[in-house]
């Protein structure tokens, strides 16, 4: 398998069997974490009963009211200094107090809103027992020093200054922020440690009311304690069973009929794949990710893979409509099957539209001609293997899969691709596996050229910092190595398939 030649019937069953395993290491594991646990919390043996699963409460108090949105800390005079502290805190989750992850008391963390040329200094303490890092997922910053670095390791009880200087062609949009530490980035995110970046437009885009949404899954046992993923969990990609909207579950929305509202949607989950549906109302995407599509594009669903942003036009109409995730089959893995949002969907929000007809809104202004690097000459080809295969030290108990890019498990010592500063690459990314992988790239934007076999119509120009890479199948970008230099990564976007290696290191000089 690890030379990915596809999957034949014996690596089927040896999959199976360590799938198995993989299970009931889970189980283990998990009793072994309660025993040690500070906590007085129930170990299997001490609960009443089987115990509910986590998250799939029968409680009460989850009707979460309005939609919040987080704490906003805007530059002044291009500049915005704030230190944020990653630490486990009693919080409010979905309408239960929890321990989770935070950065400020509450999740998601704060917002940050910037314009192109801003400076940002953010100091990361880590109240962690775990080591962690910052990385601003989809800004045009540098990587190296101290600027958008993944590979800084603060330790527990540690602090980094971060120090984010955006150019003055920085491009407008959602962006946001979690951690990148190799081998806990799901946990920590799942745990709660994420928040929004928004870069504001030079023209303002005219709209009724403008809201962030981070969507986010998580789960907690029943003493609110964050779920421990099993091995089989960190196999397919680490789901929970709560689908929150900026904290909540069942949040409210409320608008006039006719009001033009700008919806910023970020997917913050680890794993879950949004494929996003408002039916009744009215949806045009003004582009994914920081690409601007040449003019908004109306919708009736459509897909966020993990780490991906929309940026959406919703137009109110009078009724009641629930913003929902609908199932996504995202492969499967031998025995281990299905992750569970392949057959399950979720309400994320409710949008309710009564009341008189609001205040007419004006167009939003077309943007510039978007680049197209399909019009350009490419200076170089490369082909970037992504592959799931028996026999990797994934989980640390050996014997498990090996998650790899061209054969090889992440190692931050090694660059595995040396990019010349200038250089316009078209890369064809084969996905050898039965599992989707959201192919992520740091600072330097992919345009689709073609997905599943499927070009990409002339006229859709579609820039993305994550793309869709399908199982089985293969997507092709072109890349402009434009701007900013230095070294950095790229992995799959299932935080859960990056921890366990599927990641490496792109050095542009
Ligand atoms: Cu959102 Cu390298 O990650
Ligand atoms: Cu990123
Ligand atoms: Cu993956």
């Amino acid at each position: 398998m690890a030379d990915g030649r596809g999957w034949t019937r014996r690596d089927v069953l040896l999959l199976g069997a360590a799938g198995v395993a993989a299970v009931t290491g889970g189980v283990l594991l998990w009793n072994g974490l309660r025993d040690d646990a500070d906590a007085p919390t129930p170990a299997a043996g001490t609960s009443p009963g089987p115990s509910p699963a986590p998250g799939a409460s029968d409680e009460p108090g989850t009707s979460a009211g309005t939609l919040r949105e987080p704490e906003v800390l805007a530059s002044v005079d291009g500049r915005l200094d704030l230190a944020l502290t990653a630490a486990l805190v009693e919080t409010e989750v979905a309408g239960r107090r929890v321990r989770a992850l935070s950065y400020r008391d509450g999740v998601p963390g704060p917002t940050l809103r910037v314009r192109a040329g801003d400076r940002i200094t953010l100091r990361l303490r880590n109240g962690l027992d775990a080591p962690t890092n910052l990385h601003t997922h989809g800004m045009v910053v540098s990587p190296e020093g101290n600027g958008d670095n993944v590979f800084v390791m603060i330790e527990p009880g540690g602090a980094f200054d971060y120090d984010y200087r955006l150019g003055t062609d920085h491009p407008p949009g959602v962006f946001w922020y979690h951690p990148h530490h190799h081998g806990n980035t799901a946990e920590q995110l799942f745990g709660g440690l994420f928040g929004g970046i928004i870069v504001e437009d030079p023209t303002p885009i005219p709209a009724s009311r403008e809201r962030l949404l981070i969507v986010s899954d998580t789960g907690f046992d029943a003493a609110g304690d964050l779920h421990v993923a099993t091995q089989a969990e960190r196999m397919l990609g680490r789901e929970g069973e709560l689908v929150l909207v900026n904290g909540q579950l069942g949040a409210t929305m409320e608008a006039a009929p006719g009001d033009r509202e700008r919806w910023r949607l970020v997917n913050a989950c680890s794993s879950r794949f949004l494929r996003l549906r408002l039916d009744g109302q009215r949806m045009a995407l003004l582009g994914i990710d920081s690409g601007r599509f040449a003019a908004p594009r109306d919708v009736d669903e459509f897909v966020l893979a993990p780490g991906n942003r929309a940026d959406l036009l919703v137009t109110a109409v009078e009724g009641e409509a629930v913003l929902r995730t609908l199932p996504f089959d995202r492969g499967a893995m031998g025995m281990m099957g299905a992750p569970s949002s392949a057959t399950a969907g979720a309400d994320l929000a409710a949008f309710t539209v009564t009341g008189p007809v609001g205040a007419a809104v004006d167009p939003a202004p077309r943007p510039a001609a978007p680049r197209d690097l399909r019009t350009r000459a490419v200076t170089g080809r490369r082909t970037v293997r992504l592959a799931m295969g028996m026999g990797g030290m994934a989980g640390g108990m050996g014997g498990g899969m090996a998650f790899t890019i061209d054969g090889r498990e992440f190692d931050h010592d090694r660059v595995d691709l040396d990019v010349a500063h200038g250089a316009i690459e078209e890369w064809t990314i084969v996905n050898e596996s039965p599992m989707d992988h959201p192919f992520h790239l740091h600072v330097w934007p992919m345009q689709l050229v073609e997905v599943d076999g499927a070009a990409l119509a002339a006229a859709d120009v579609d820039v993305r910092d994550v793309v869709p890479v399908r199982a089985r199948s293969t997507t092709v970008v072109r890349i402009a190595f434009e701007g900013l230099r230095g070294r950095t990564v790229y992995h799959c976007h299932i935080l859960d398939h990056e921890d366990n290696g599927m990641m490496g290191v792109i050095e542009t000089t």
